[in-house]
């Protein structure tokens, strides 16, 4: 199978699985339940979904046992956009190539529709609690990638650092390690948990690189990208005043960044056994996405 047909297959596979879980949703007051689903059948990439099917595919685990990981993985995920969007963070009012959760909600409604999302995530973690000490073991690692030690400190660190006029690496990897770099990691590492560990260490190593990669594009894209294919606004990073890899190394020092960054990922695939074909794609995908 191609690349992009495989993509396709995973991200189709994940839709109906949010599509069924959207249908059971039926809380009240239904301007709830609608901000919920207005973010979720968005779109978006599922890239974190995708990447949790297709680790499972490398490592021999059966799709079915993560299906519930990546569900929670998407819905924290989408949690984290709508809290981002919103004026107090980085005001932007397009996502998704749609309004913001906020700009057709209000912001009460869209912080409510973030605690919603995150809220109901841990409930579908814990209900896979049941199933055993490594289900219990997949899910704290989402929470903790998630918290405070994870995409909430980096979330804190980026707006602390707001219209900051010099810069350092250090400071930079925090944010992005924290704010992207490891929930995407969770994506990879918990097919491995579920698989009794299998090839984790090199899975947190390409799961971090990979964030990297994918956070230092996503600046990228804030600088080059198109509305159309990228569906949220341009030149957004230096309107807000952010700390962001173009403004440590410049536009073409970035593009440097991304490339050692997505040779590092190639090398740890390469020390995997089983077929590596759809990850090596994903990796030149990040590279050079346009959305
Ligand atoms: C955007 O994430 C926020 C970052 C972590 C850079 P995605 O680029 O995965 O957003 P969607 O889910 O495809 O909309
Ligand atoms: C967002 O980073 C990271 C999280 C939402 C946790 P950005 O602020 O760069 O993401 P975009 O560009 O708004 O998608
Ligand atoms: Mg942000
Ligand atoms: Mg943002
Ligand atoms: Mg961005």
């Amino acid at each position: 199978m191609e690349f992009k047909e495989k993509y396709n297959f995973y991200l189709k596979e994940f839709e109906r699985i949010l599509e069924c879980f959207c249908n059971e949703i039926n809380c009240r007051p239904e301007i709830l339940g609608d901000s919920l689903k207005y973010s979720l059948l968005l779109g978006g990439k599922r890239i974190r979904p995708v990447l949790t099917f297709a680790t499972a595919d490398l490592l021999g685990l059966e799709r079915r046992k993560a299906v519930n990981f990546a569900l929670a993985i998407e819905l924290i995920h989408t949690y984290s956009l709508i809290h981002d969007d919103l004026p107090e963070m980085d005001n932007d009012d397009f996502r998704r190539g749609k309004p913001s959760n906020h700009k057709v909600f209000g912001a009460g409604n869209a912080v409510l529709a973030g605690d919603g999302l995150l809220n109901t995530a841990y409930s579908v973690l814990l209900k896979e609690c049941k199933n055993g000490a490594e289900y219990i073991s997949a899910a704290q690692f989402i929470c903790d990638c998630a918290g405070i030690y994870g995409m909430i400190a980096g979330q804190s660190a980026d707006l602390l650092h707001e219209h900051e006029t010099s810069f350092n690496e250090a400071t930079l990897n925090f944010i992005y390690e924290n704010k992207t770099g490891k929930l995407l990691m969770s994506s990879v590492v918990v097919p491995s948990i579920l698989n009794g560990g299998r090839c984790y260490s090199e899975l947190k190593t390409f799961g971090r690189d990979l964030g990297l990669l994918f956070q230092i594009t996503d600046d990228i894209l804030d600088v080059e990208g198109e509305f159309r294919s990228l569906g949220k606004s341009i030149g957004k990073d230096e309107a807000e005043g952010k700390y962001t890899s173009v403004s440590l190394y410049g536009l073409d020092g970035a593009k440097l960044r991304a490339d050692v960054l997505a040779q590092r990922c190639r090398a740890v695939l390469e020390g995997i056994d089983g077929d590596r074909e759809f990850m090596l794609q994903l990796v030149d995908y990040v590279r050079s996405r346009k959305n």
